[in-house]
């Protein structure tokens, strides 16, 4: 079996941090999102990745190679425009011939892997095999309608969805897939779409079958559910320090503290985690906080929130909370207190807040 990870995309909804970079190399926990999907399709024993790439494919090359440091291959598939998730499929043709494969959207993050959901494709060999979780507001997804195991509708974002069972951005197929991509219309968004694939492939009697997810799952697209990704691999962390901490410095809970970073009279509580070379002086870092590499906080509070490598924040008197802050960005405040400030700041940015 070969895997499919789609990387590529517009990621309009996390502009402007996606002016600049691919948002699958958002880390968090300070580890790139799509880093994840690579490790969950390896251990799920999967070694032949494909990786669908579009405007930000030098970065995300860059950022992975070729595969060697997970011990699979990567082969990169350009997609020239994001025309959908079918259009990807189509894309990545070649790459996959008729071999059957599992399709990973590159920015979700999926707790507990898709080892079994691998096994039992393999085991019951269906043409499809689509991964559901329940979730309290199915309007706001593409929703399965099922019998049995089996599933017979899929519908985009239903008004009055007729199941509380929202797609997971993996699936599973055999080459019939191919055919349904190629027999099916552009939506009225432009766009090549997986549902209407599938829907094509149950409309033409073939097996479709569904595997509903127990564990947490995300798809990282909107800041806050990239921050509650953060926030739920910063819980996964165990205590490591690695850095250098002082004695007025107070470390609570679980918290990582990579090679090269200095803590001076902060107080840092977890989860969370300090990236390597990072500087937190006077400051306060809340849970479920990730700052990368090469930062600098001085003189400052921050919780529930990511920054980017070599971003330096000083002086913001009032909380930083649940913001996603870009790399080399600087937000540097005075004495004066505010009230309170939320940041979404695309990279190489600068603030003052005066
Ligand atoms: P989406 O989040 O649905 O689309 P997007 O990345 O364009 O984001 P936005 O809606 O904010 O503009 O895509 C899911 C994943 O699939 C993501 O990792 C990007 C990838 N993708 C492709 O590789 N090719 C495509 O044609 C599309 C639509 C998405």
């Amino acid at each position: 079996m070969k895997g499919l990870i789609l990387s590529g995309g517009h990621g309009t909804r996390l502009r402007p941090i996606t002016h600049t970079s691919a948002k699958q190399l958002v880390p968090v926990a300070n580890k790139p999102i799509l880093f994840y999907g690579i490790e969950a399709l390896r251990d799920a024993g999967i070694f032949d990745i494909g990786i669908i790439v579009g405007d930000t494919k030098e970065e995300i090359k860059k950022a992975c190679g070729d595969g060697s440091r997970w011990e699979v291959k990567l082969t990169y598939i350009e997609q020239l425009k994001p025309l959908g998730l079918a259009h990807a499929v189509l894309t990545a043709q070649n790459f996959l011939q008729d071999s059957d494969f599992i399709m990973y959207l590159g920015d979700n993050v999926i707790k507990g892997g898709v080892k079994d959901f691998v096994e039992e494709f393999k085991h019951q060999k269906p043409t499809a095999q689509i991964l559901l979780v329940k979730v309290p507001n199915p309007e706001q997804f593409g929703v399965a309608e099922l019998s049995q195991q089996k599933v017979i509708r899929l519908v985009e974002k239903p008004k009055q969805p007729k199941s509380d069972l929202a797609l997971v951005g993996v699936y599973l197929f055999n080459s019939a897939i191919f055919k349904a991509a190629k027999s099916i219309d552009y939506s009225q968004r432009g766009e090549l779409e997986i549902t209407d694939a599938l829907q094509w492939l149950i409309d033409h009697g073939f097996d479709v079958r569904s595997h509903i997810i127990k564990g947490w799952w995300k798809d990282t697209g909107k800041l806050e559910d990239m921050l509650e990704a953060n926030r739920m691999m910063c819980d996964e962390l165990e205590t490591k320090i690695l850095g250098v901490v002082d004695e007025k410095s107070k470390i609570e809970f679980k918290v990582v503290i990579e090679k090269g970073a200095e803590i001076k009279n902060s107080i840092i509580r977890g989860p969370s985690i300090i990236g390597a070379h990072t500087k937190i002086i006077d400051s306060y870092v809340g849970p479920f906080t990730a700052i990368s590499e090469n930062c600098e906080i001085q003189g400052s509070e921050i919780e529930h929130s990511i920054v980017l490598e070599g971003s330096r924040i000083s002086q913001i008197r009032n909380r930083i909370s649940d913001s996603l802050i870009g790399k080399n960005v600087e937000i540097i405040g005075n004495e004066r207190r505010i009230k309170n400030h939320q940041f979404m700041v695309g990279d190489s940015s600068r603030i003052e807040l005066i």
